[in-house]
């Protein structure tokens, strides 16, 4: 089946397949790790659609102990847009990456639509992001030996299994193809990254990001090494993500102006939330 990317009731059409599959999750962490103790599904359709309450999280660095994040506690609504902000070395980065459940906390929980995320086995984590979550960063991380229809390409490849992925290649190589016409580098497909500008490799990246048809797209900096109006370009591209899909976005910036054009801002404030509003 070939899905379009440019109709706005995408992300409504997926979500049920996708709720079921999240609560499947918790039957791969009671399966793979039995010394866990099994989550119960509590899918609240009210709930946030990502919620950290208590978080801590520290960094040893020989005896030394760094305590970045102290007890943060923050929710996002389906749909929201939602800027990180705070000073270097505040614990944005760390937030979103506990957030994308590529680290641990220390204590706290995390839930994603309901379900709690952060304690669950490597093998689910890996699922819940090939298939929930979109990630973009500053430096791209594009593959530099893949061109750039194989690298938006490659999430289908690593979440479908050789074998799916092969059988329904054209309908995947159409899904990236339109992405990366949505984005804007229709003509670009078969350049390598080091062939592409810093704004065409970010776009592409965003591309890559939204090939699972992902529930939240989480990003750091992904203006941070653009010029003023590529960075403005991407911004245009998630604002209109964000509006037209419904796609929710919690994006990480130094920048007060990428900042403002969010729906709402988080400051980090040693170790907390400052204020949200
Ligand atoms: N793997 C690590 N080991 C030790 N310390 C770390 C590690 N990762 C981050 N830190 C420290 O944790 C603090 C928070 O880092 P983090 O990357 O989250 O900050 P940030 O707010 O994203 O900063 P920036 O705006 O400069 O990207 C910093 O002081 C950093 O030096
Ligand atoms: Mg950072």
């Amino acid at each position: 089946m070939t899905h379009s990317v440019l109709t706005p009731d995408t992300h409504a059409s997926r979500s049920a397949s996708r709720r079921h599959l999240l609560q499947s999750l918790q039957s791969v962490d009671t399966i793979e790790s039995p010394q866990q103790q099994p989550t119960a599904v509590q899918h609240d359709p009210n709930a946030a659609l990502i919620s950290a309450t208590g978080m801590y999280k520290s960094y040893r660095k020989g005896r030394l102990i760094i305590p970045v994040l102290k007890g943060v506690d923050f929710a996002i609504q389906p749909g929201e847009f939602v800027a990180i902000v705070g000073q270097s070395g505040s614990g944005k980065s760390t937030l979103l990456h506990l957030l994308g459940t590529l680290d641990e906390p220390d204590a706290g929980e995390i839930h994603f639509e309901g379900n709690r995320i952060d304690n669950l086995p490597s093998k689910a984590k890996d699922v819940l992001r090939n298939k929930y979550f979109g990630m973009i960063f500053q430096f791209y991380h594009l593959l530099p030996e893949l061109s750039t229809l194989e690298n938006v390409l490659m999430p289908s490849m690593i979440g479908q299994g050789v074998l799916r992925y092969w059988w329904n290649r054209r309908d995947h190589a159409q899904r990236a193809t339109e992405l990366l016409d949505m984005v804007g580098l229709g003509h670009r497909l078969t350049h390598k990254p080091k062939e592409l500008s810093g704004g065409e490799m970010q776009r592409a990246a965003i591309a890559r990001a939204l090939i699972s048809g992902p529930q939240m797209l989480l990003a750091d900096e992904p203006t941070g090494n653009l010029d003023r109006q590529s960075g403005t370009e991407v911004m245009r591209m998630l604002r209109s993500l964000n509006r037209e899909q419904n796609l929710t976005i919690i994006m990480v910036t130094h920048d007060s102006t990428i900042a403002g054009m969010a729906d709402r801002t988080v400051r980090l404030v040693e170790g907390l939330v400052e204020r949200v509003g």
